[in-house]
């Protein structure tokens, strides 16, 4: 579709995920028009005024929306963020189930009110929920897919910004995977700036050391469940990540994100949906990027695989 100029956003879920998109896409001025959806029609309401009383102070955008799901009418991406939420120490794939339910009676919903857009689920768990999604929809993979693992990797490349001082833009590092327990970082290609991870020296001449590239591999893991812990939920990183998904598609960027679509023959992978660096631009996902894994990389690659595929056939999906 090129360029979408006068665009819309539909946010589906006035959650706290959802409320953090609409404010992160506002400000950055992602869309022309934010519309939010949430069943909780009060609750949607009172978020898309709260939003409203704001925009003098960001771009031209507009906010609108609230109980009625015709807020999604024409949108041309529509932001999946519906659904139970994860609560301390639950894991991703357990709230599963409730989730597919509520994307079996949405999606066909949400196409016939927004049939040219591009779909992108942020519910968790999101890699189930896309090729669910792409199921209950009839939708190529292209046209509908998960944040994935865009947040782990804005995550790692923090981390590892910690670690050298590089700024967070300079650092070029993406988790690949599930976006959950089986994930891990591509680290056979990722840079400090031009420089491979592993042949980097700090000042005094320090490697990092493969103890700290696990110990950051760790803690991007288990980031989600800290924050859970201690606040409830995770909202404004991942809220800036959808937005970002969000411009990559609306100004047919063909930027490269770590979005989770259902592949074909990906390293020997098909039928599952799986993070991998991937061109987005107004299509959608426009390809997957052929990138070289390592041997332990390709393992680690099968075993998200086998991991998907076994909660998909739980799930009854596959
Ligand atoms: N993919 C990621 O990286 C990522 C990161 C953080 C959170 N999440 C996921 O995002 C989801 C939302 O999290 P949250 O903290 O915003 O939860 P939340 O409970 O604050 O919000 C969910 C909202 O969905 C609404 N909802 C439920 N069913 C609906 C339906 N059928 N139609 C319309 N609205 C419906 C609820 O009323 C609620 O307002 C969770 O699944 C969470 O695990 C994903």
């Amino acid at each position: 579709m090129g360029v979408v100029t006068n665009s819309k956003l539909a946010i589906v879920g006035a959650g706290a995920v959802g409320t953090s998109l609409a404010y992160a896409a506002l400000i950055r001025g992602s869309a022309r028009e934010i519309a939010l959806y949430d069943m909780n029609a009060a609750k949607a309401e009172a978020e898309v005024l709260d939003l409203a009383h704001g925009t003098q102070f960001t771009g031209s955008s507009t906010v609108s929306g609230g109980g009625d799901i015709s807020a999604v009418d024409g949108a041309n991406v529509v932001v999946i963020t519906a659904g139970a939420k994860q609560n301390p120490g639950q894991s991703r794939l357990d709230l599963a189930g409730t989730n597919v339910e509520i994307l079996r009676n949405l999606m066909p919903q949400l196409v016939e009110r927004a049939p040219d857009a591009v779909f992108l689920l942020v519910t968790n768990p999101c890699d189930v929920l896309a090729a669910a999604a792409m199921k209950f929809s009839g939708l190529p993979a292209n046209r509908v897919f998960s944040s994935g693992t865009v947040l782990d990797s804005s995550r790692l490349r923090w981390m590892l910004s910690e670690r050298t001082g590089v700024a967070t833009s300079s650092i070029h590092a993406y988790i690949v995977g599930e976006h959950g327990d089986s994930e891990f970082p591509l680290w056979s290609q990722s840079r400090i700036g031009p420089v491979p991870v592993r042949e980097w020296r700090d000042s005094a001449g320090a490697a990092i050391t493969e103890a700290e590239l696990a110990n950051i591999a760790g803690s991007v893991k288990t980031a989600a469940y800290k924050v859970i812990e201690g606040k409830g939920a995770t909202n404004y990183a991942i809220g800036l990540s959808g937005a970002r998904i969000v411009e990559a598609i609306l100004s047919d960027e063909g930027a490269v994100l770590p979005v989770s679509s259902v592949l074909t023959d990906y390293h020997g992978v098909s039928g599952v949906a799986l993070s991998v660096p991937s061109i987005v631009n107004s299509t959608g996902v426009a390809s997957v990027l052929n990138v070289d894994f390592d041997a332990h990389e390709l393992e680690m690659f099968h075993r998200s695989a086998q991991a998907l595929h076994e909660s998909s056939v739980a799930l009854g999906l596959a």
